[in-house]
């Protein structure tokens, strides 16, 4: 039977939206309630006890919107509270750190694989974990770039902006000369600077987009477990936010390619 009930997807911010920018691609007959819990981002600069913190009260607030399936689109969440929050709600709870580290290890043709991503993240070493579960001769070089996730939420994410590029250069210098030949984007805001990114890094080395690639296997779980709604298109995308509704709209809009503006909310978590 088809499952109309949306589907929950959150992060700290804005990155989330990369997930759902490929979701509503591959299931546009999808209902989607978005949560950015925008009034404390970023989530990966913060110690592990305040992150599951959050992290529970985002999981909460989308639980009481009778949801089939919930998507942590937050590396840095997924890094340290996956485990929490995997067992609460009895539903599917879809992580983003497993699949991209997947795509990475195909893709890779001298097995050097950058990983960027918050402190957090990093410092989890969950990516590490993951890629040498797959194989463990790959040589891994991972760096946290803590200011990439502020250039997101203040919207200078165009390839021309040059305090990006700068930023962008001083982090990822050293994967460069580490000889990478793919680079996992292991936050869900840094797709948003995919084209600064490339620029650095050059066309020969292969970004991987942790929330497109999840996307591609929660569409494909849900369909084999018959939780898709049986719509072919129609679904609408409800967005929350914890902060302004304008700033979050403004680059939403841009990225998403589509006016969001009437369809946030501002709410207050607990
Ligand atoms: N977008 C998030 C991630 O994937 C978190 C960024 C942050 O809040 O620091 O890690």
């Amino acid at each position: 039977m088809a499952d109309k009930r949306p589907i929950g997807v959150f992060d700290s911010g804005l990155g989330g939206l990369t997930m759902v920018k490929k979701l509503t691609t591959l299931l546009p007959g999808e209902n989607i309630v978005y949560l950015g819990d925008t009034g404390r981002v970023p989530y990966g600069s913060r110690s592990r006890d305040t992150i599951i913190k959050y992290a529970n009260q985002d999981a909460a607030f989308l639980a009481g919107y009778d949801i089939k399936a919930m998507v942590i689109a937050c590396n840095t969440v997924c890094s340290v509270a996956y485990n929490d929050l995997v067992k609460n709600y009895g539903i599917p709870v879809y992580e983003v750190v497993g699949a991209p580290a997947i795509k990475a290890s195909e893709q890779t043709k001298n097995g050097v694989i950058g990983v960027i991503g918050t402190a957090a993240t990093i410092r989890s070493r969950a990516y590490e974990t993951a890629l040498r579960k797959i194989n463990r001769d790959f040589d891994i070089h991972s760096v946290a770039c803590a200011l990439f996730v502020p250039l997101v939420e203040e919207g200078w994410i165009d390839a021309a902006d040059e305090a990006a590029l700068k930023v962008a250069k001083r982090y990822l210098d050293c994967l460069l000369k580490s000889g990478v030949d793919t680079l996992i984007l292991g936050c869900t805001h840094y797709p948003l600077l995919h084209e600064v990114i490339a620029k650095i890094m050059g066309p020969e080395v292969i970004l991987v987009d942790s929330g497109a690639e999840t996307a591609e296997y929660v569409a494909k779980d849900l369909s084999n477990r018959n939780m898709l709604c049986g719509e072919e298109t129609g679904g609408n995308t409800r967005y929350f936010v914890t902060d302004s509704i304008e700033g979050f709209s403004n680059v939403a809009s841009k990225y998403l390619e589509s006016d969001v503006e009437g369809l946030v909310e501002q709410v207050t978590l607990e």
